[in-house]
């Protein structure tokens, strides 16, 4: 048994999800999180909205209203989001908590002291008509490095480089377009030349990354400058030193703060739990692992940004210094990154309008058709089309004509004939090769969730339902009535596969595996669902928020349970609704509307 840090990508509370972010860092988590949990591992899984900084202001601008309210209208959309889809976060919060505040300053202050916190003159953009800063995400221009022309000033989306806005090649103004001053301004900079080594020393001993994301990591180290890590902006955290704190306009920048996110929510978790302390099991353990989950705009920010700020705390540089109050902490064990979903071919973006948005998504479809899509066909490796043809496919196809139809002849057969899961009799070859077929699905499908390969995960166990449904051919049970213990073994045999496959898919399909559970006769919760608490901010009693949380501790054994005979099942009702083929010219003109 190992302890698991399940650290998932905090959304920026600017707008409700879609299905691009959760395809990123929501369902492969999700898998994840849960299959480890199945295979007897104590899984903390955190994350929260990300609520500071620049694209937090450009929608308050937008919306006309403050930040802070801006953040707390899309943290419940986006909790509710998340919680529909069943995403069984231990504790999923935000980032303008009065913890967070206080274990980012503890961060600063610690890298700071070590010496890896470098003041520096630096040249800010301003708005030549208003005489405002215009921050880095406000500015587009071409991308230096790769030559993409919608490039911003913080990064490019393209080729993933972190920019400095006075780099690209013909910078303008998002808001009005003009052209934008470059001005002195001093800020801290993240000494990232004095970890070079320490970070190429901890790549090099990563094992079983995806090679993209390895190789990109590994290709930042050879252009390592030191980075800004504060910003000339109102909104934000402030910088906890004398001189600083009081300056309204000088603030930690978002991604400084959104990272220690990860320990920020383990803390706070653990304080809510009742035991403060419970977090260090997660992060002073070496022999506790974790993995970061996101899409690959934001690989710079977790296999660099983070660990350096990780090393900076624990005086692992080349300036040598002392940890502090939260001691050693350990570095990510991998960092788990997704390609882009696209709507045929485009990249999902909020601001061109290309999107399907989670919540409408699943008032119309169930969450597991959305979490099947996303785990047979999502992006893990490569960019992937959702197109809503393939949807109504793999749906009906698949889910209803796979695995929900084993289940429900498999039910029926058995309600029908028996009432109650009969005995199993002598077993014939037929009957034992089925059973060493889940048997081995137990190991491939786990290896392979534990390798984060999910679209081969669930392939497998949609293969041991193939296997299933060739079995009810080939013994034809509807032909035994006159052959009761025979029937009996069939019927049997058939049913402890659909259970095992139920366990395989629990990951997968949590809310039909609660379903498929109840239909072979079994009580109580198989696959437990998150739920939003609403709770008061440890620090300051004046503030709530709502928080996704769950007790989890019910989870099913990764393995197979054998069924108890005489268990009574009821006449099925289908676990998958079949989709209408009109659905796919619906959405399209849909989204054509919008
Ligand atoms: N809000 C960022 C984004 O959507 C992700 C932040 S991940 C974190 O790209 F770990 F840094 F919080
Ligand atoms: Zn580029």
């Amino acid at each position: 048994m190992s302890r698991i840090l399940s650290a998932v990508a905090w959304p920026y509370a600017n707008g409700p999800r879609h299905i691009g972010h959760v395809a990123g860092f929501g369902v492969p988590s999700d898998v994840f999180s849960r299959y480890m949990r199945m295979a007897g591992h104590d899984v903390l899984m955190v994350s929260g909205t990300d609520e500071h900084g620049t694209p937090i202001l450009v929608q308050a601008e937008k919306e006309g209203v403050s930040p802070q309210a801006l953040a707390d209208r899309y943290n419940r959309v986006i909790v509710e989001d998340l919680t529909q889809l069943g995403l069984s976060y231990d504790l999923f919060t935000r980032t303008t908590t009065r913890n967070h505040y206080a274990v980012v300053q503890e961060m600063f202050r610690t890298v700071h002291k070590n010496g890896y916190m470098v003041e520096q003159q630096t040249m800010g953009a301003i708005s030549p008509s208003t005489g405002r800063t215009l921050p880095d995400r406000y500015i587009e221009g071409t991308c230096p490095i790769c030559g993409y022309d919608g490039a911003r000033g913080d990064q490019c989306d393209n080729c993933g480089n972190q920019l400095d806005a006075i780099d690209l090649i013909n910078p303008k103004s998002r808001i009005n377009g003009e052209t934008p001053k470059f001005v002195e301004s001093t800020h801290f900079f993240l000494d990232l030349p004095a970890f070079a080594r320490a970070l190429e020393q901890w790549l090099s001993t990563r094992q079983g990354w995806r090679p993209n994301v390895l190789n990109f990591s590994l290709n930042l180290i050879d252009d390592m400058r030191p980075r800004a890590m504060t910003r000339d902006i109102d909104w934000g955290i402030p910088v906890p030193l004398p001189g600083w704190q009081e300056n309204p306009n000088k603030r930690l920048y978002v991604w400084f703060d959104a990272v220690i996110g990860y320990l920020s929510a383990s803390i706070e978790w653990a304080r809510r739990s009742g035991d403060p302390e419970a977090w260090r099991g997660w992060w002073n353990d070496p022999e506790a692992l974790s993995y970061y989950f996101m899409g690959k705009d934001n690989i710079t920010f977790h296999s660099q940004i983070w660990p350096a700020e990780l090393m900076g705390y624990d005086g692992r540089g080349s300036k040598g210094g002392e940890p502090g109050e939260y001691g050693h902490l350990q570095l990510p064990t991998e960092v788990v990154s997704s390609e882009y979903l696209n709507v045929a071919g485009e990249q999902f973006s909020t601001s061109r309008g290309v999107v399907i948005l989670v919540r409408d998504m699943l008032s119309r479809y169930q969450p597991d058709a959305l979490r099947y899509y996303l785990s047979v066909a999502g992006p893990e490796t490569q960019d992937t089309d959702f197109t809503w043809a393939e949807f109504k496919r793999r749906t009906n196809d698949e889910l209803v004509a796979g695995w929900g139809n084993l289940v429900n002849r498999t039910a029926n057969m058995i309600h029908k004939n028996f009432g109650a899961i009969p005995e199993a009799g002598e077993l014939q070859p037929v009957d034992a090769a089925l059973r060493a077929t889940t048997a081995a699905g137990f190991d491939t499908v786990g290896r392979l969730l534990g390798e984060h390969r999910n679209r081969q995960a669930i392939g497998e166990a949609m293969r041991v339902v193939q296997e299933a449904n060739r079995y009810l051919s080939e013994t034809e049970p509807w032909k035994l009535s006159g052959d009761r213990e025979r029937l009996g073994t069939v019927l049997h045999t058939a049913a402890q596969a659909v259970a095992d496959a139920n366990t395989m898919l629990a990951p997968f399909l949590p809310f039909a595996a609660q379903k498929v559970h109840e239909t072979l006769g079994g009580t109580g919760t198989f696959a437990p669902m998150p739920r939003i608490d609403e709770v008061e901010d440890l620090d300051d009693a004046s503030r709530s928020y709502p928080i996704i949380t769950g007790d989890y501790a019910a989870t099913p054994r990764w393995a197979s349970v054998p069924l108890v005979p005489g268990t009574s099942v009821a006449k099925p009702v289908p676990v998958f609704t079949k989709l209408d083929d009109a659905i796919v010219e619906e959405e399209i003109a849909r989204a054509e509307q919008a």
